[in-house]
């Protein structure tokens, strides 16, 4: 018997056949960034001065009022489990701010409050897809996105946006992958990584294209806070005709630098957030009670810290592109929104070396920085584009020059 299911997984990881894993934990990879930071956090644990351009949170702190609403839980005793939705001053909270911020207009039963936008990612793939279901991401794409629809039993569709293309959605791409099995369509405006905010007209079209082939749509707003350049950020379900077929997913890590505190949340049809609420219970029950009633305090209090965290972004992304277009062997497209430029190095691919080794890849140049320069990005390999690299530009300005300087001379090094 035991020979059997060892035949059967013959084609996994020693680890795997040694404890018969399962076949879809198997099938994904652990987040390269949360990889990749790590890495770059041991390397200076161990003594090394590393600078990590690796991750997606902002530098500044969570403000004060959130911090203090949060003490105040604490001290009153709201400490127990609440409601699995949520507790209803946040749930309050999150149509509020779902009706003022994004033109959405949900009902509490639309509402779910999750730990971090993740989990709602999560909550809402496995609470519509069945097994070999299809589900359309663009890419580049953040690797959680083909991750959790394996796990759901799904199959991640990849449609490339192409950096030649300068990353807009390629909705001709989009149609022409569309198949009897497809599901939903998953988008994320702000992009991470690319930091393309979808315009209005390219929400139309992927509206248009879900009206016509009967697809939902999962749309990750989580970036929503951080836009340059006074654009405005549009969420697609309050689109003419997209509200019944649109799970809207965002949350209050990155626009109110609460990373820690894990509170996220989905507003969609009643049916889709019932089920959503559903694989929560049995999996974490509520989010936190004390994170929740300090995102309270964050949807409804002031925006002045938000106002100077994003032009502060500005300033630095305007810092990191400038940098990296003077450098004649890097593609730089200028992000609208997010914290990364996502930038290719694919001209650097032909003929060089590092370490006596041909530079053939993203991770490679990546390993190039870290050897040479003391320097981490995230290879795009680990979102679908290995001619790309992604540095985070959420570090203290002198910290972001440093490592351009170190991005600079390693790109050096290879000329
Ligand atoms: C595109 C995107 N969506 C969702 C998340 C997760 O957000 P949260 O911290 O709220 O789980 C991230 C975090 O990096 C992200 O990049």
């Amino acid at each position: 018997m035991k020979r059997q299911l060892l035949k059967r997984f013959s084609k996994q990881t020693p680890a795997a056949q040694r404890y018969l894993l399962s076949r879809t934990v198997e099938s994904i990879e652990e987040s390269q960034t949360i990889a990749f930071t790590a890495r770059a956090r041991e390397l200076r644990r161990t003594g090394h001065d590393i600078v990590s351009m690796t991750a997606g949170e902002p530098d500044f702190p969570t403000p004060a009022h959130v911090r203090a609403a949060a003490i105040e839980a604490i001290e009153s005793g709201f400490t127990r489990y609440t409601a699995v939705q949520g507790f209803p001053d946040l749930i309050d909270a999150v149509i509020a701010k779902f009706s003022r911020e994004n033109g959405l207009h949900f009902t509490p039963e639309q509402i779910v409050v999750t730990t971090g936008a993740k989990q709602a990612l999560a909550n809402a793939l496995l609470a519509i897809c069945n097994i070999g279901d299809e589900v359309l991401v663009p890419a580049p794409v953040w690797g959680t996105y083909p991750a959790l629809i394996r796990l759901a039993g799904a199959v991640p569709v990849i449609v490339p946006s192409p950096l030649q293309a300068r990353f807009r959605p390629n909705i001709a791409g989009l149609r022409a992958a569309v198949t009897s099995r497809t599901r939903a369509i998953v988008i994320n405006t702000p992009c991470n990584p690319t930091g393309v905010v979808y315009t209005r007209e390219e929400l139309e079209a992927v509206a248009a294209l879900a009206r016509e082939c009967d697809l939902l749509i999962l749309s990750d707003e989580v970036y929503e806070g951080m836009i340059f350049d006074g654009r405005t950020h549009v969420s697609v379900g309050s689109l003419p005709g997209a509200g019944d077929r649109t799970v809207t997913i965002s949350g209050v890590s990155k626009t109110y630098a609460m990373t820690g505190w894990r509170i996220g949340f989905l507003g969609g049809p009643p049916a889709i957030a019932h089920a959503a609420a559903k694989v929560q219970s049995q999996m974490t029950s509520n989010a936190n009670s004390i994170a929740q009633k300090a995102a309270v305090a964050a949807l409804m209090g002031p925006r002045d810290s938000i106002t100077t965290m994003v032009s502060e972004f500005q300033k630095r992304r305007d810092l990191a592109v400038r940098s990296l277009q003077s450098l004649p062997e890097l593609d730089v497209v200028a992000p609208e929104g997010a914290m990364f430029c996502f930038f290719g190095v694919g001209r650097l691919f032909f003929g060089r070396t590092t370490a006596g080794a041909a530079l053939s890849s993203s991770t490679d140049f990546v390993e190039h920085l870290l050897d040479r320069q003391d320097v981490a990005l995230v290879p795009g390999a680990a979102f679908g584009d290995d001619a790309c690299v992604r540095m985070s530009f959420a570090l203290p300005s002198t910290e972001l020059q440093e490592g351009l300087r170190r991005i600079t001379l390693a790109v050096e090094q290879l000329r």
